[in-house]
């Protein structure tokens, strides 16, 4: 059933191919009038075991299928051969899904649209903006202080917080750390989080980013102008959460601008603003989208990679070796440390592959191309189904097994677009460095001062609630050592 990959050179340019099938025979599942497939999704678990789902339809129908959930139509990709073609075709201004709520928000408050939403030429001037310090490696090296900080913070939290050598809602302590690091690295200012009394102010932006990213799923697949007119509560929630991010966010920006002024350097946002020709309300929606696309994802994948060094103790003392040999013991650990840490670093991508946080990522296509078998016109919306790619025993032997060596016995062997947790091409994530430093250092505290124990050996299932999230409280408690 599986398309083959066609990666002729003469369709780099994504003209139309003589022997390409148009869109209408691509295969996929029940078609039903009205509802699509949606019933059938719904029947297999309903939208919280959406990637399973999506997994399933990738083994029965291959690299490639089309889907309707009520009106919303979606071609499917689970190849890393598809995906590189796709690379290959990629114009200047690739563009995701939109996300009209969000976008609903901006135009009626009369703000700017930031990285997550923006497209176009526009995109392209703020992704540059923001390119050089979060992308390159000198420039988010820098930023290892201000991660300690933070990190040492989250050890004491981890000390203190524990009932029984286990932590009462880990995840929200991980949010808590994540939240509070990109904050630190953005308006240089500390909220303090992880302290033992959060004030109402760090209590209420936390919150409200929780709040925003809770009720636009529901605004996604019903139409927000619907919401809007009848000014429903998911919508009156939206717009009150949006207002109060926003109004903290400008407050620190304003803030730290004013601090900066005098034209010094050292300031992140301060640096980008007086370096790029940003207006003050682009700067606003950029950073706001900054944190808001930072922290979840961040705090997911520190959650399962912790999940999978309880479960693999061999890993874990092999790391904790690894750690133990580059940062001797009373120095903290700092980015030039992790150059020096093959083991960690595969790690963090061998958790991402088994339990990755975002599942997929999608690309609306600005012209007619041609993938493997099948022309797509312009306008086709693609979803990019990154976990299967990753857990397809096609690309990775034993795909379902936790094995960082893997990362480096077989590097060489392992094609490049079998493994994009953070997306491909020039919209991948631009916080992809930022976050992985954030994870490693982070790592390295904790294995220092903690053993990671499976208080339990029972599956822990996946739920897709935009990340995808355990199924239950982790069965893992921190050993001192
Ligand atoms: C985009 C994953 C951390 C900000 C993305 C995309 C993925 C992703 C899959 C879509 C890429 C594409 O469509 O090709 C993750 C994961 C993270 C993480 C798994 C943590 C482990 C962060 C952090 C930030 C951030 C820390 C902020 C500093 C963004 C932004 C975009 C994005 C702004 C949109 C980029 C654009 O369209 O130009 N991320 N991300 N992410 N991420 Fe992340």
């Amino acid at each position: 059933t599986s398309s083959v990959c066609v990666l002729d050179s003469k369709d780099a340019a994504g003209s139309a191919q003589p022997c390409a099938h148009s869109l209408d025979s691509i295969p996929g599942p029940t078609n039903w009038p009205l509802f699509g497939s949606l019933i059938e999704l719904l029947r297999k678990g309903g939208l919280k075991r959406q990637h399973e789902a999506l997994i399933n339809y990738h083994k029965k129908f291959g690299k490639i299928f089309q889907m309707k959930l009520g009106s919303f139509e979606s071609v499917h990709i689970g190849a890393p051969c598809l995906l590189e073609a796709l690379y290959r075709k990629e114009g200047s201004y690739p563009q995701r899904l939109e996300i009209k709520p969000w976008k609903a928000y901006r135009d009626m408050r009369d703000e700017a649209y930031g990285l997550l939403i923006l497209e176009g030429k526009d995109w392209q001037r703020v992704r540059s903006a923001f390119q050089q310090k979060l992308m390159k490696p000198t420039e988010v090296m820098k930023l290892d202080g201000k991660i300690n900080e933070v990190s040492a913070d989250l050890i004491k939290r981890i000390g203190k917080a524990q009932v029984d050598r286990k932590i009462d809602d880990l995840y929200f302590e991980l949010n808590k750390w994540s939240f509070e690091t990109i904050c630190y690295v953005l308006y240089d200012k500390r909220f303090g989080l992880l302290q033992d009394n959060v004030s109402q102010e760090a209590m209420d932006f936390i919150t409200s980013v929780k709040t925003m990213m809770s009720t636009f799923g529901l605004m996604m697949v019903t139409p927000v102008e619907l919401h809007k007119t009848f000014n429903t509560k998911t919508w009156q929630d939206h717009t009150a959460a949006w207002d109060r991010i926003f109004n903290t966010a400008k407050l620190y920006i304003d803030k730290n601008l004013k601090k900066h002024s005098n034209g010094s350097t050292g300031s992140f946002l301060g640096d980008i603003y007086h370096q790029s020709h940003l207006t003050k309300k682009e700067l606003y929606a950029a950073t706001t989208e900054l944190q808001v696309g930072g922290v979840e994802t961040t705090a997911n994948t520190m959650l399962w990679v912790i999940f999978n060094l309880s479960r693999n103790p061999c890993a874990q003392a092999k790391l904790l070796k690894e750690i133990q040999d580059v940062v001797p013991a009373g120095e903290t650990p700092c980015a030039e440390h992790i150059k020096n840490m093959p083991y960690l670093k595969a790690c963090l991508k061998e958790s991402m592959r088994v339990s990755p946080s975002v599942p997929f990522t999608s690309r609306t296509l600005d012209k007619d191309t041609v993938l493997g078998d099948y022309t797509l016109s312009k306008g086709t919306v693609l979803m990019i189904n990154t976990q299967a790619i990753g857990l397809n025993e096609e690309y990775f032997d034993n795909g379902k097994q936790f094995r960082p060596e893997r990362w480096i016995q077989e590097k060489s062997s392992i094609n490049p677009f079998a493994h994009v947790p953070f997306g491909v091409g020039k919209r991948m994530c631009i916080g992809r460095r930022l976050a992985e430093l954030q994870i490693q250092l982070s790592l390295c505290w904790i294995l220092r001062d903690y053993e990671i124990v499976a208080t339990d050996h029972e599956p822990v299932d996946a739920h897709h609630s935009g990340t995808l999230v355990p199924s239950r409280e982790l069965p893992v408690a921190f050993v001192r050592r």
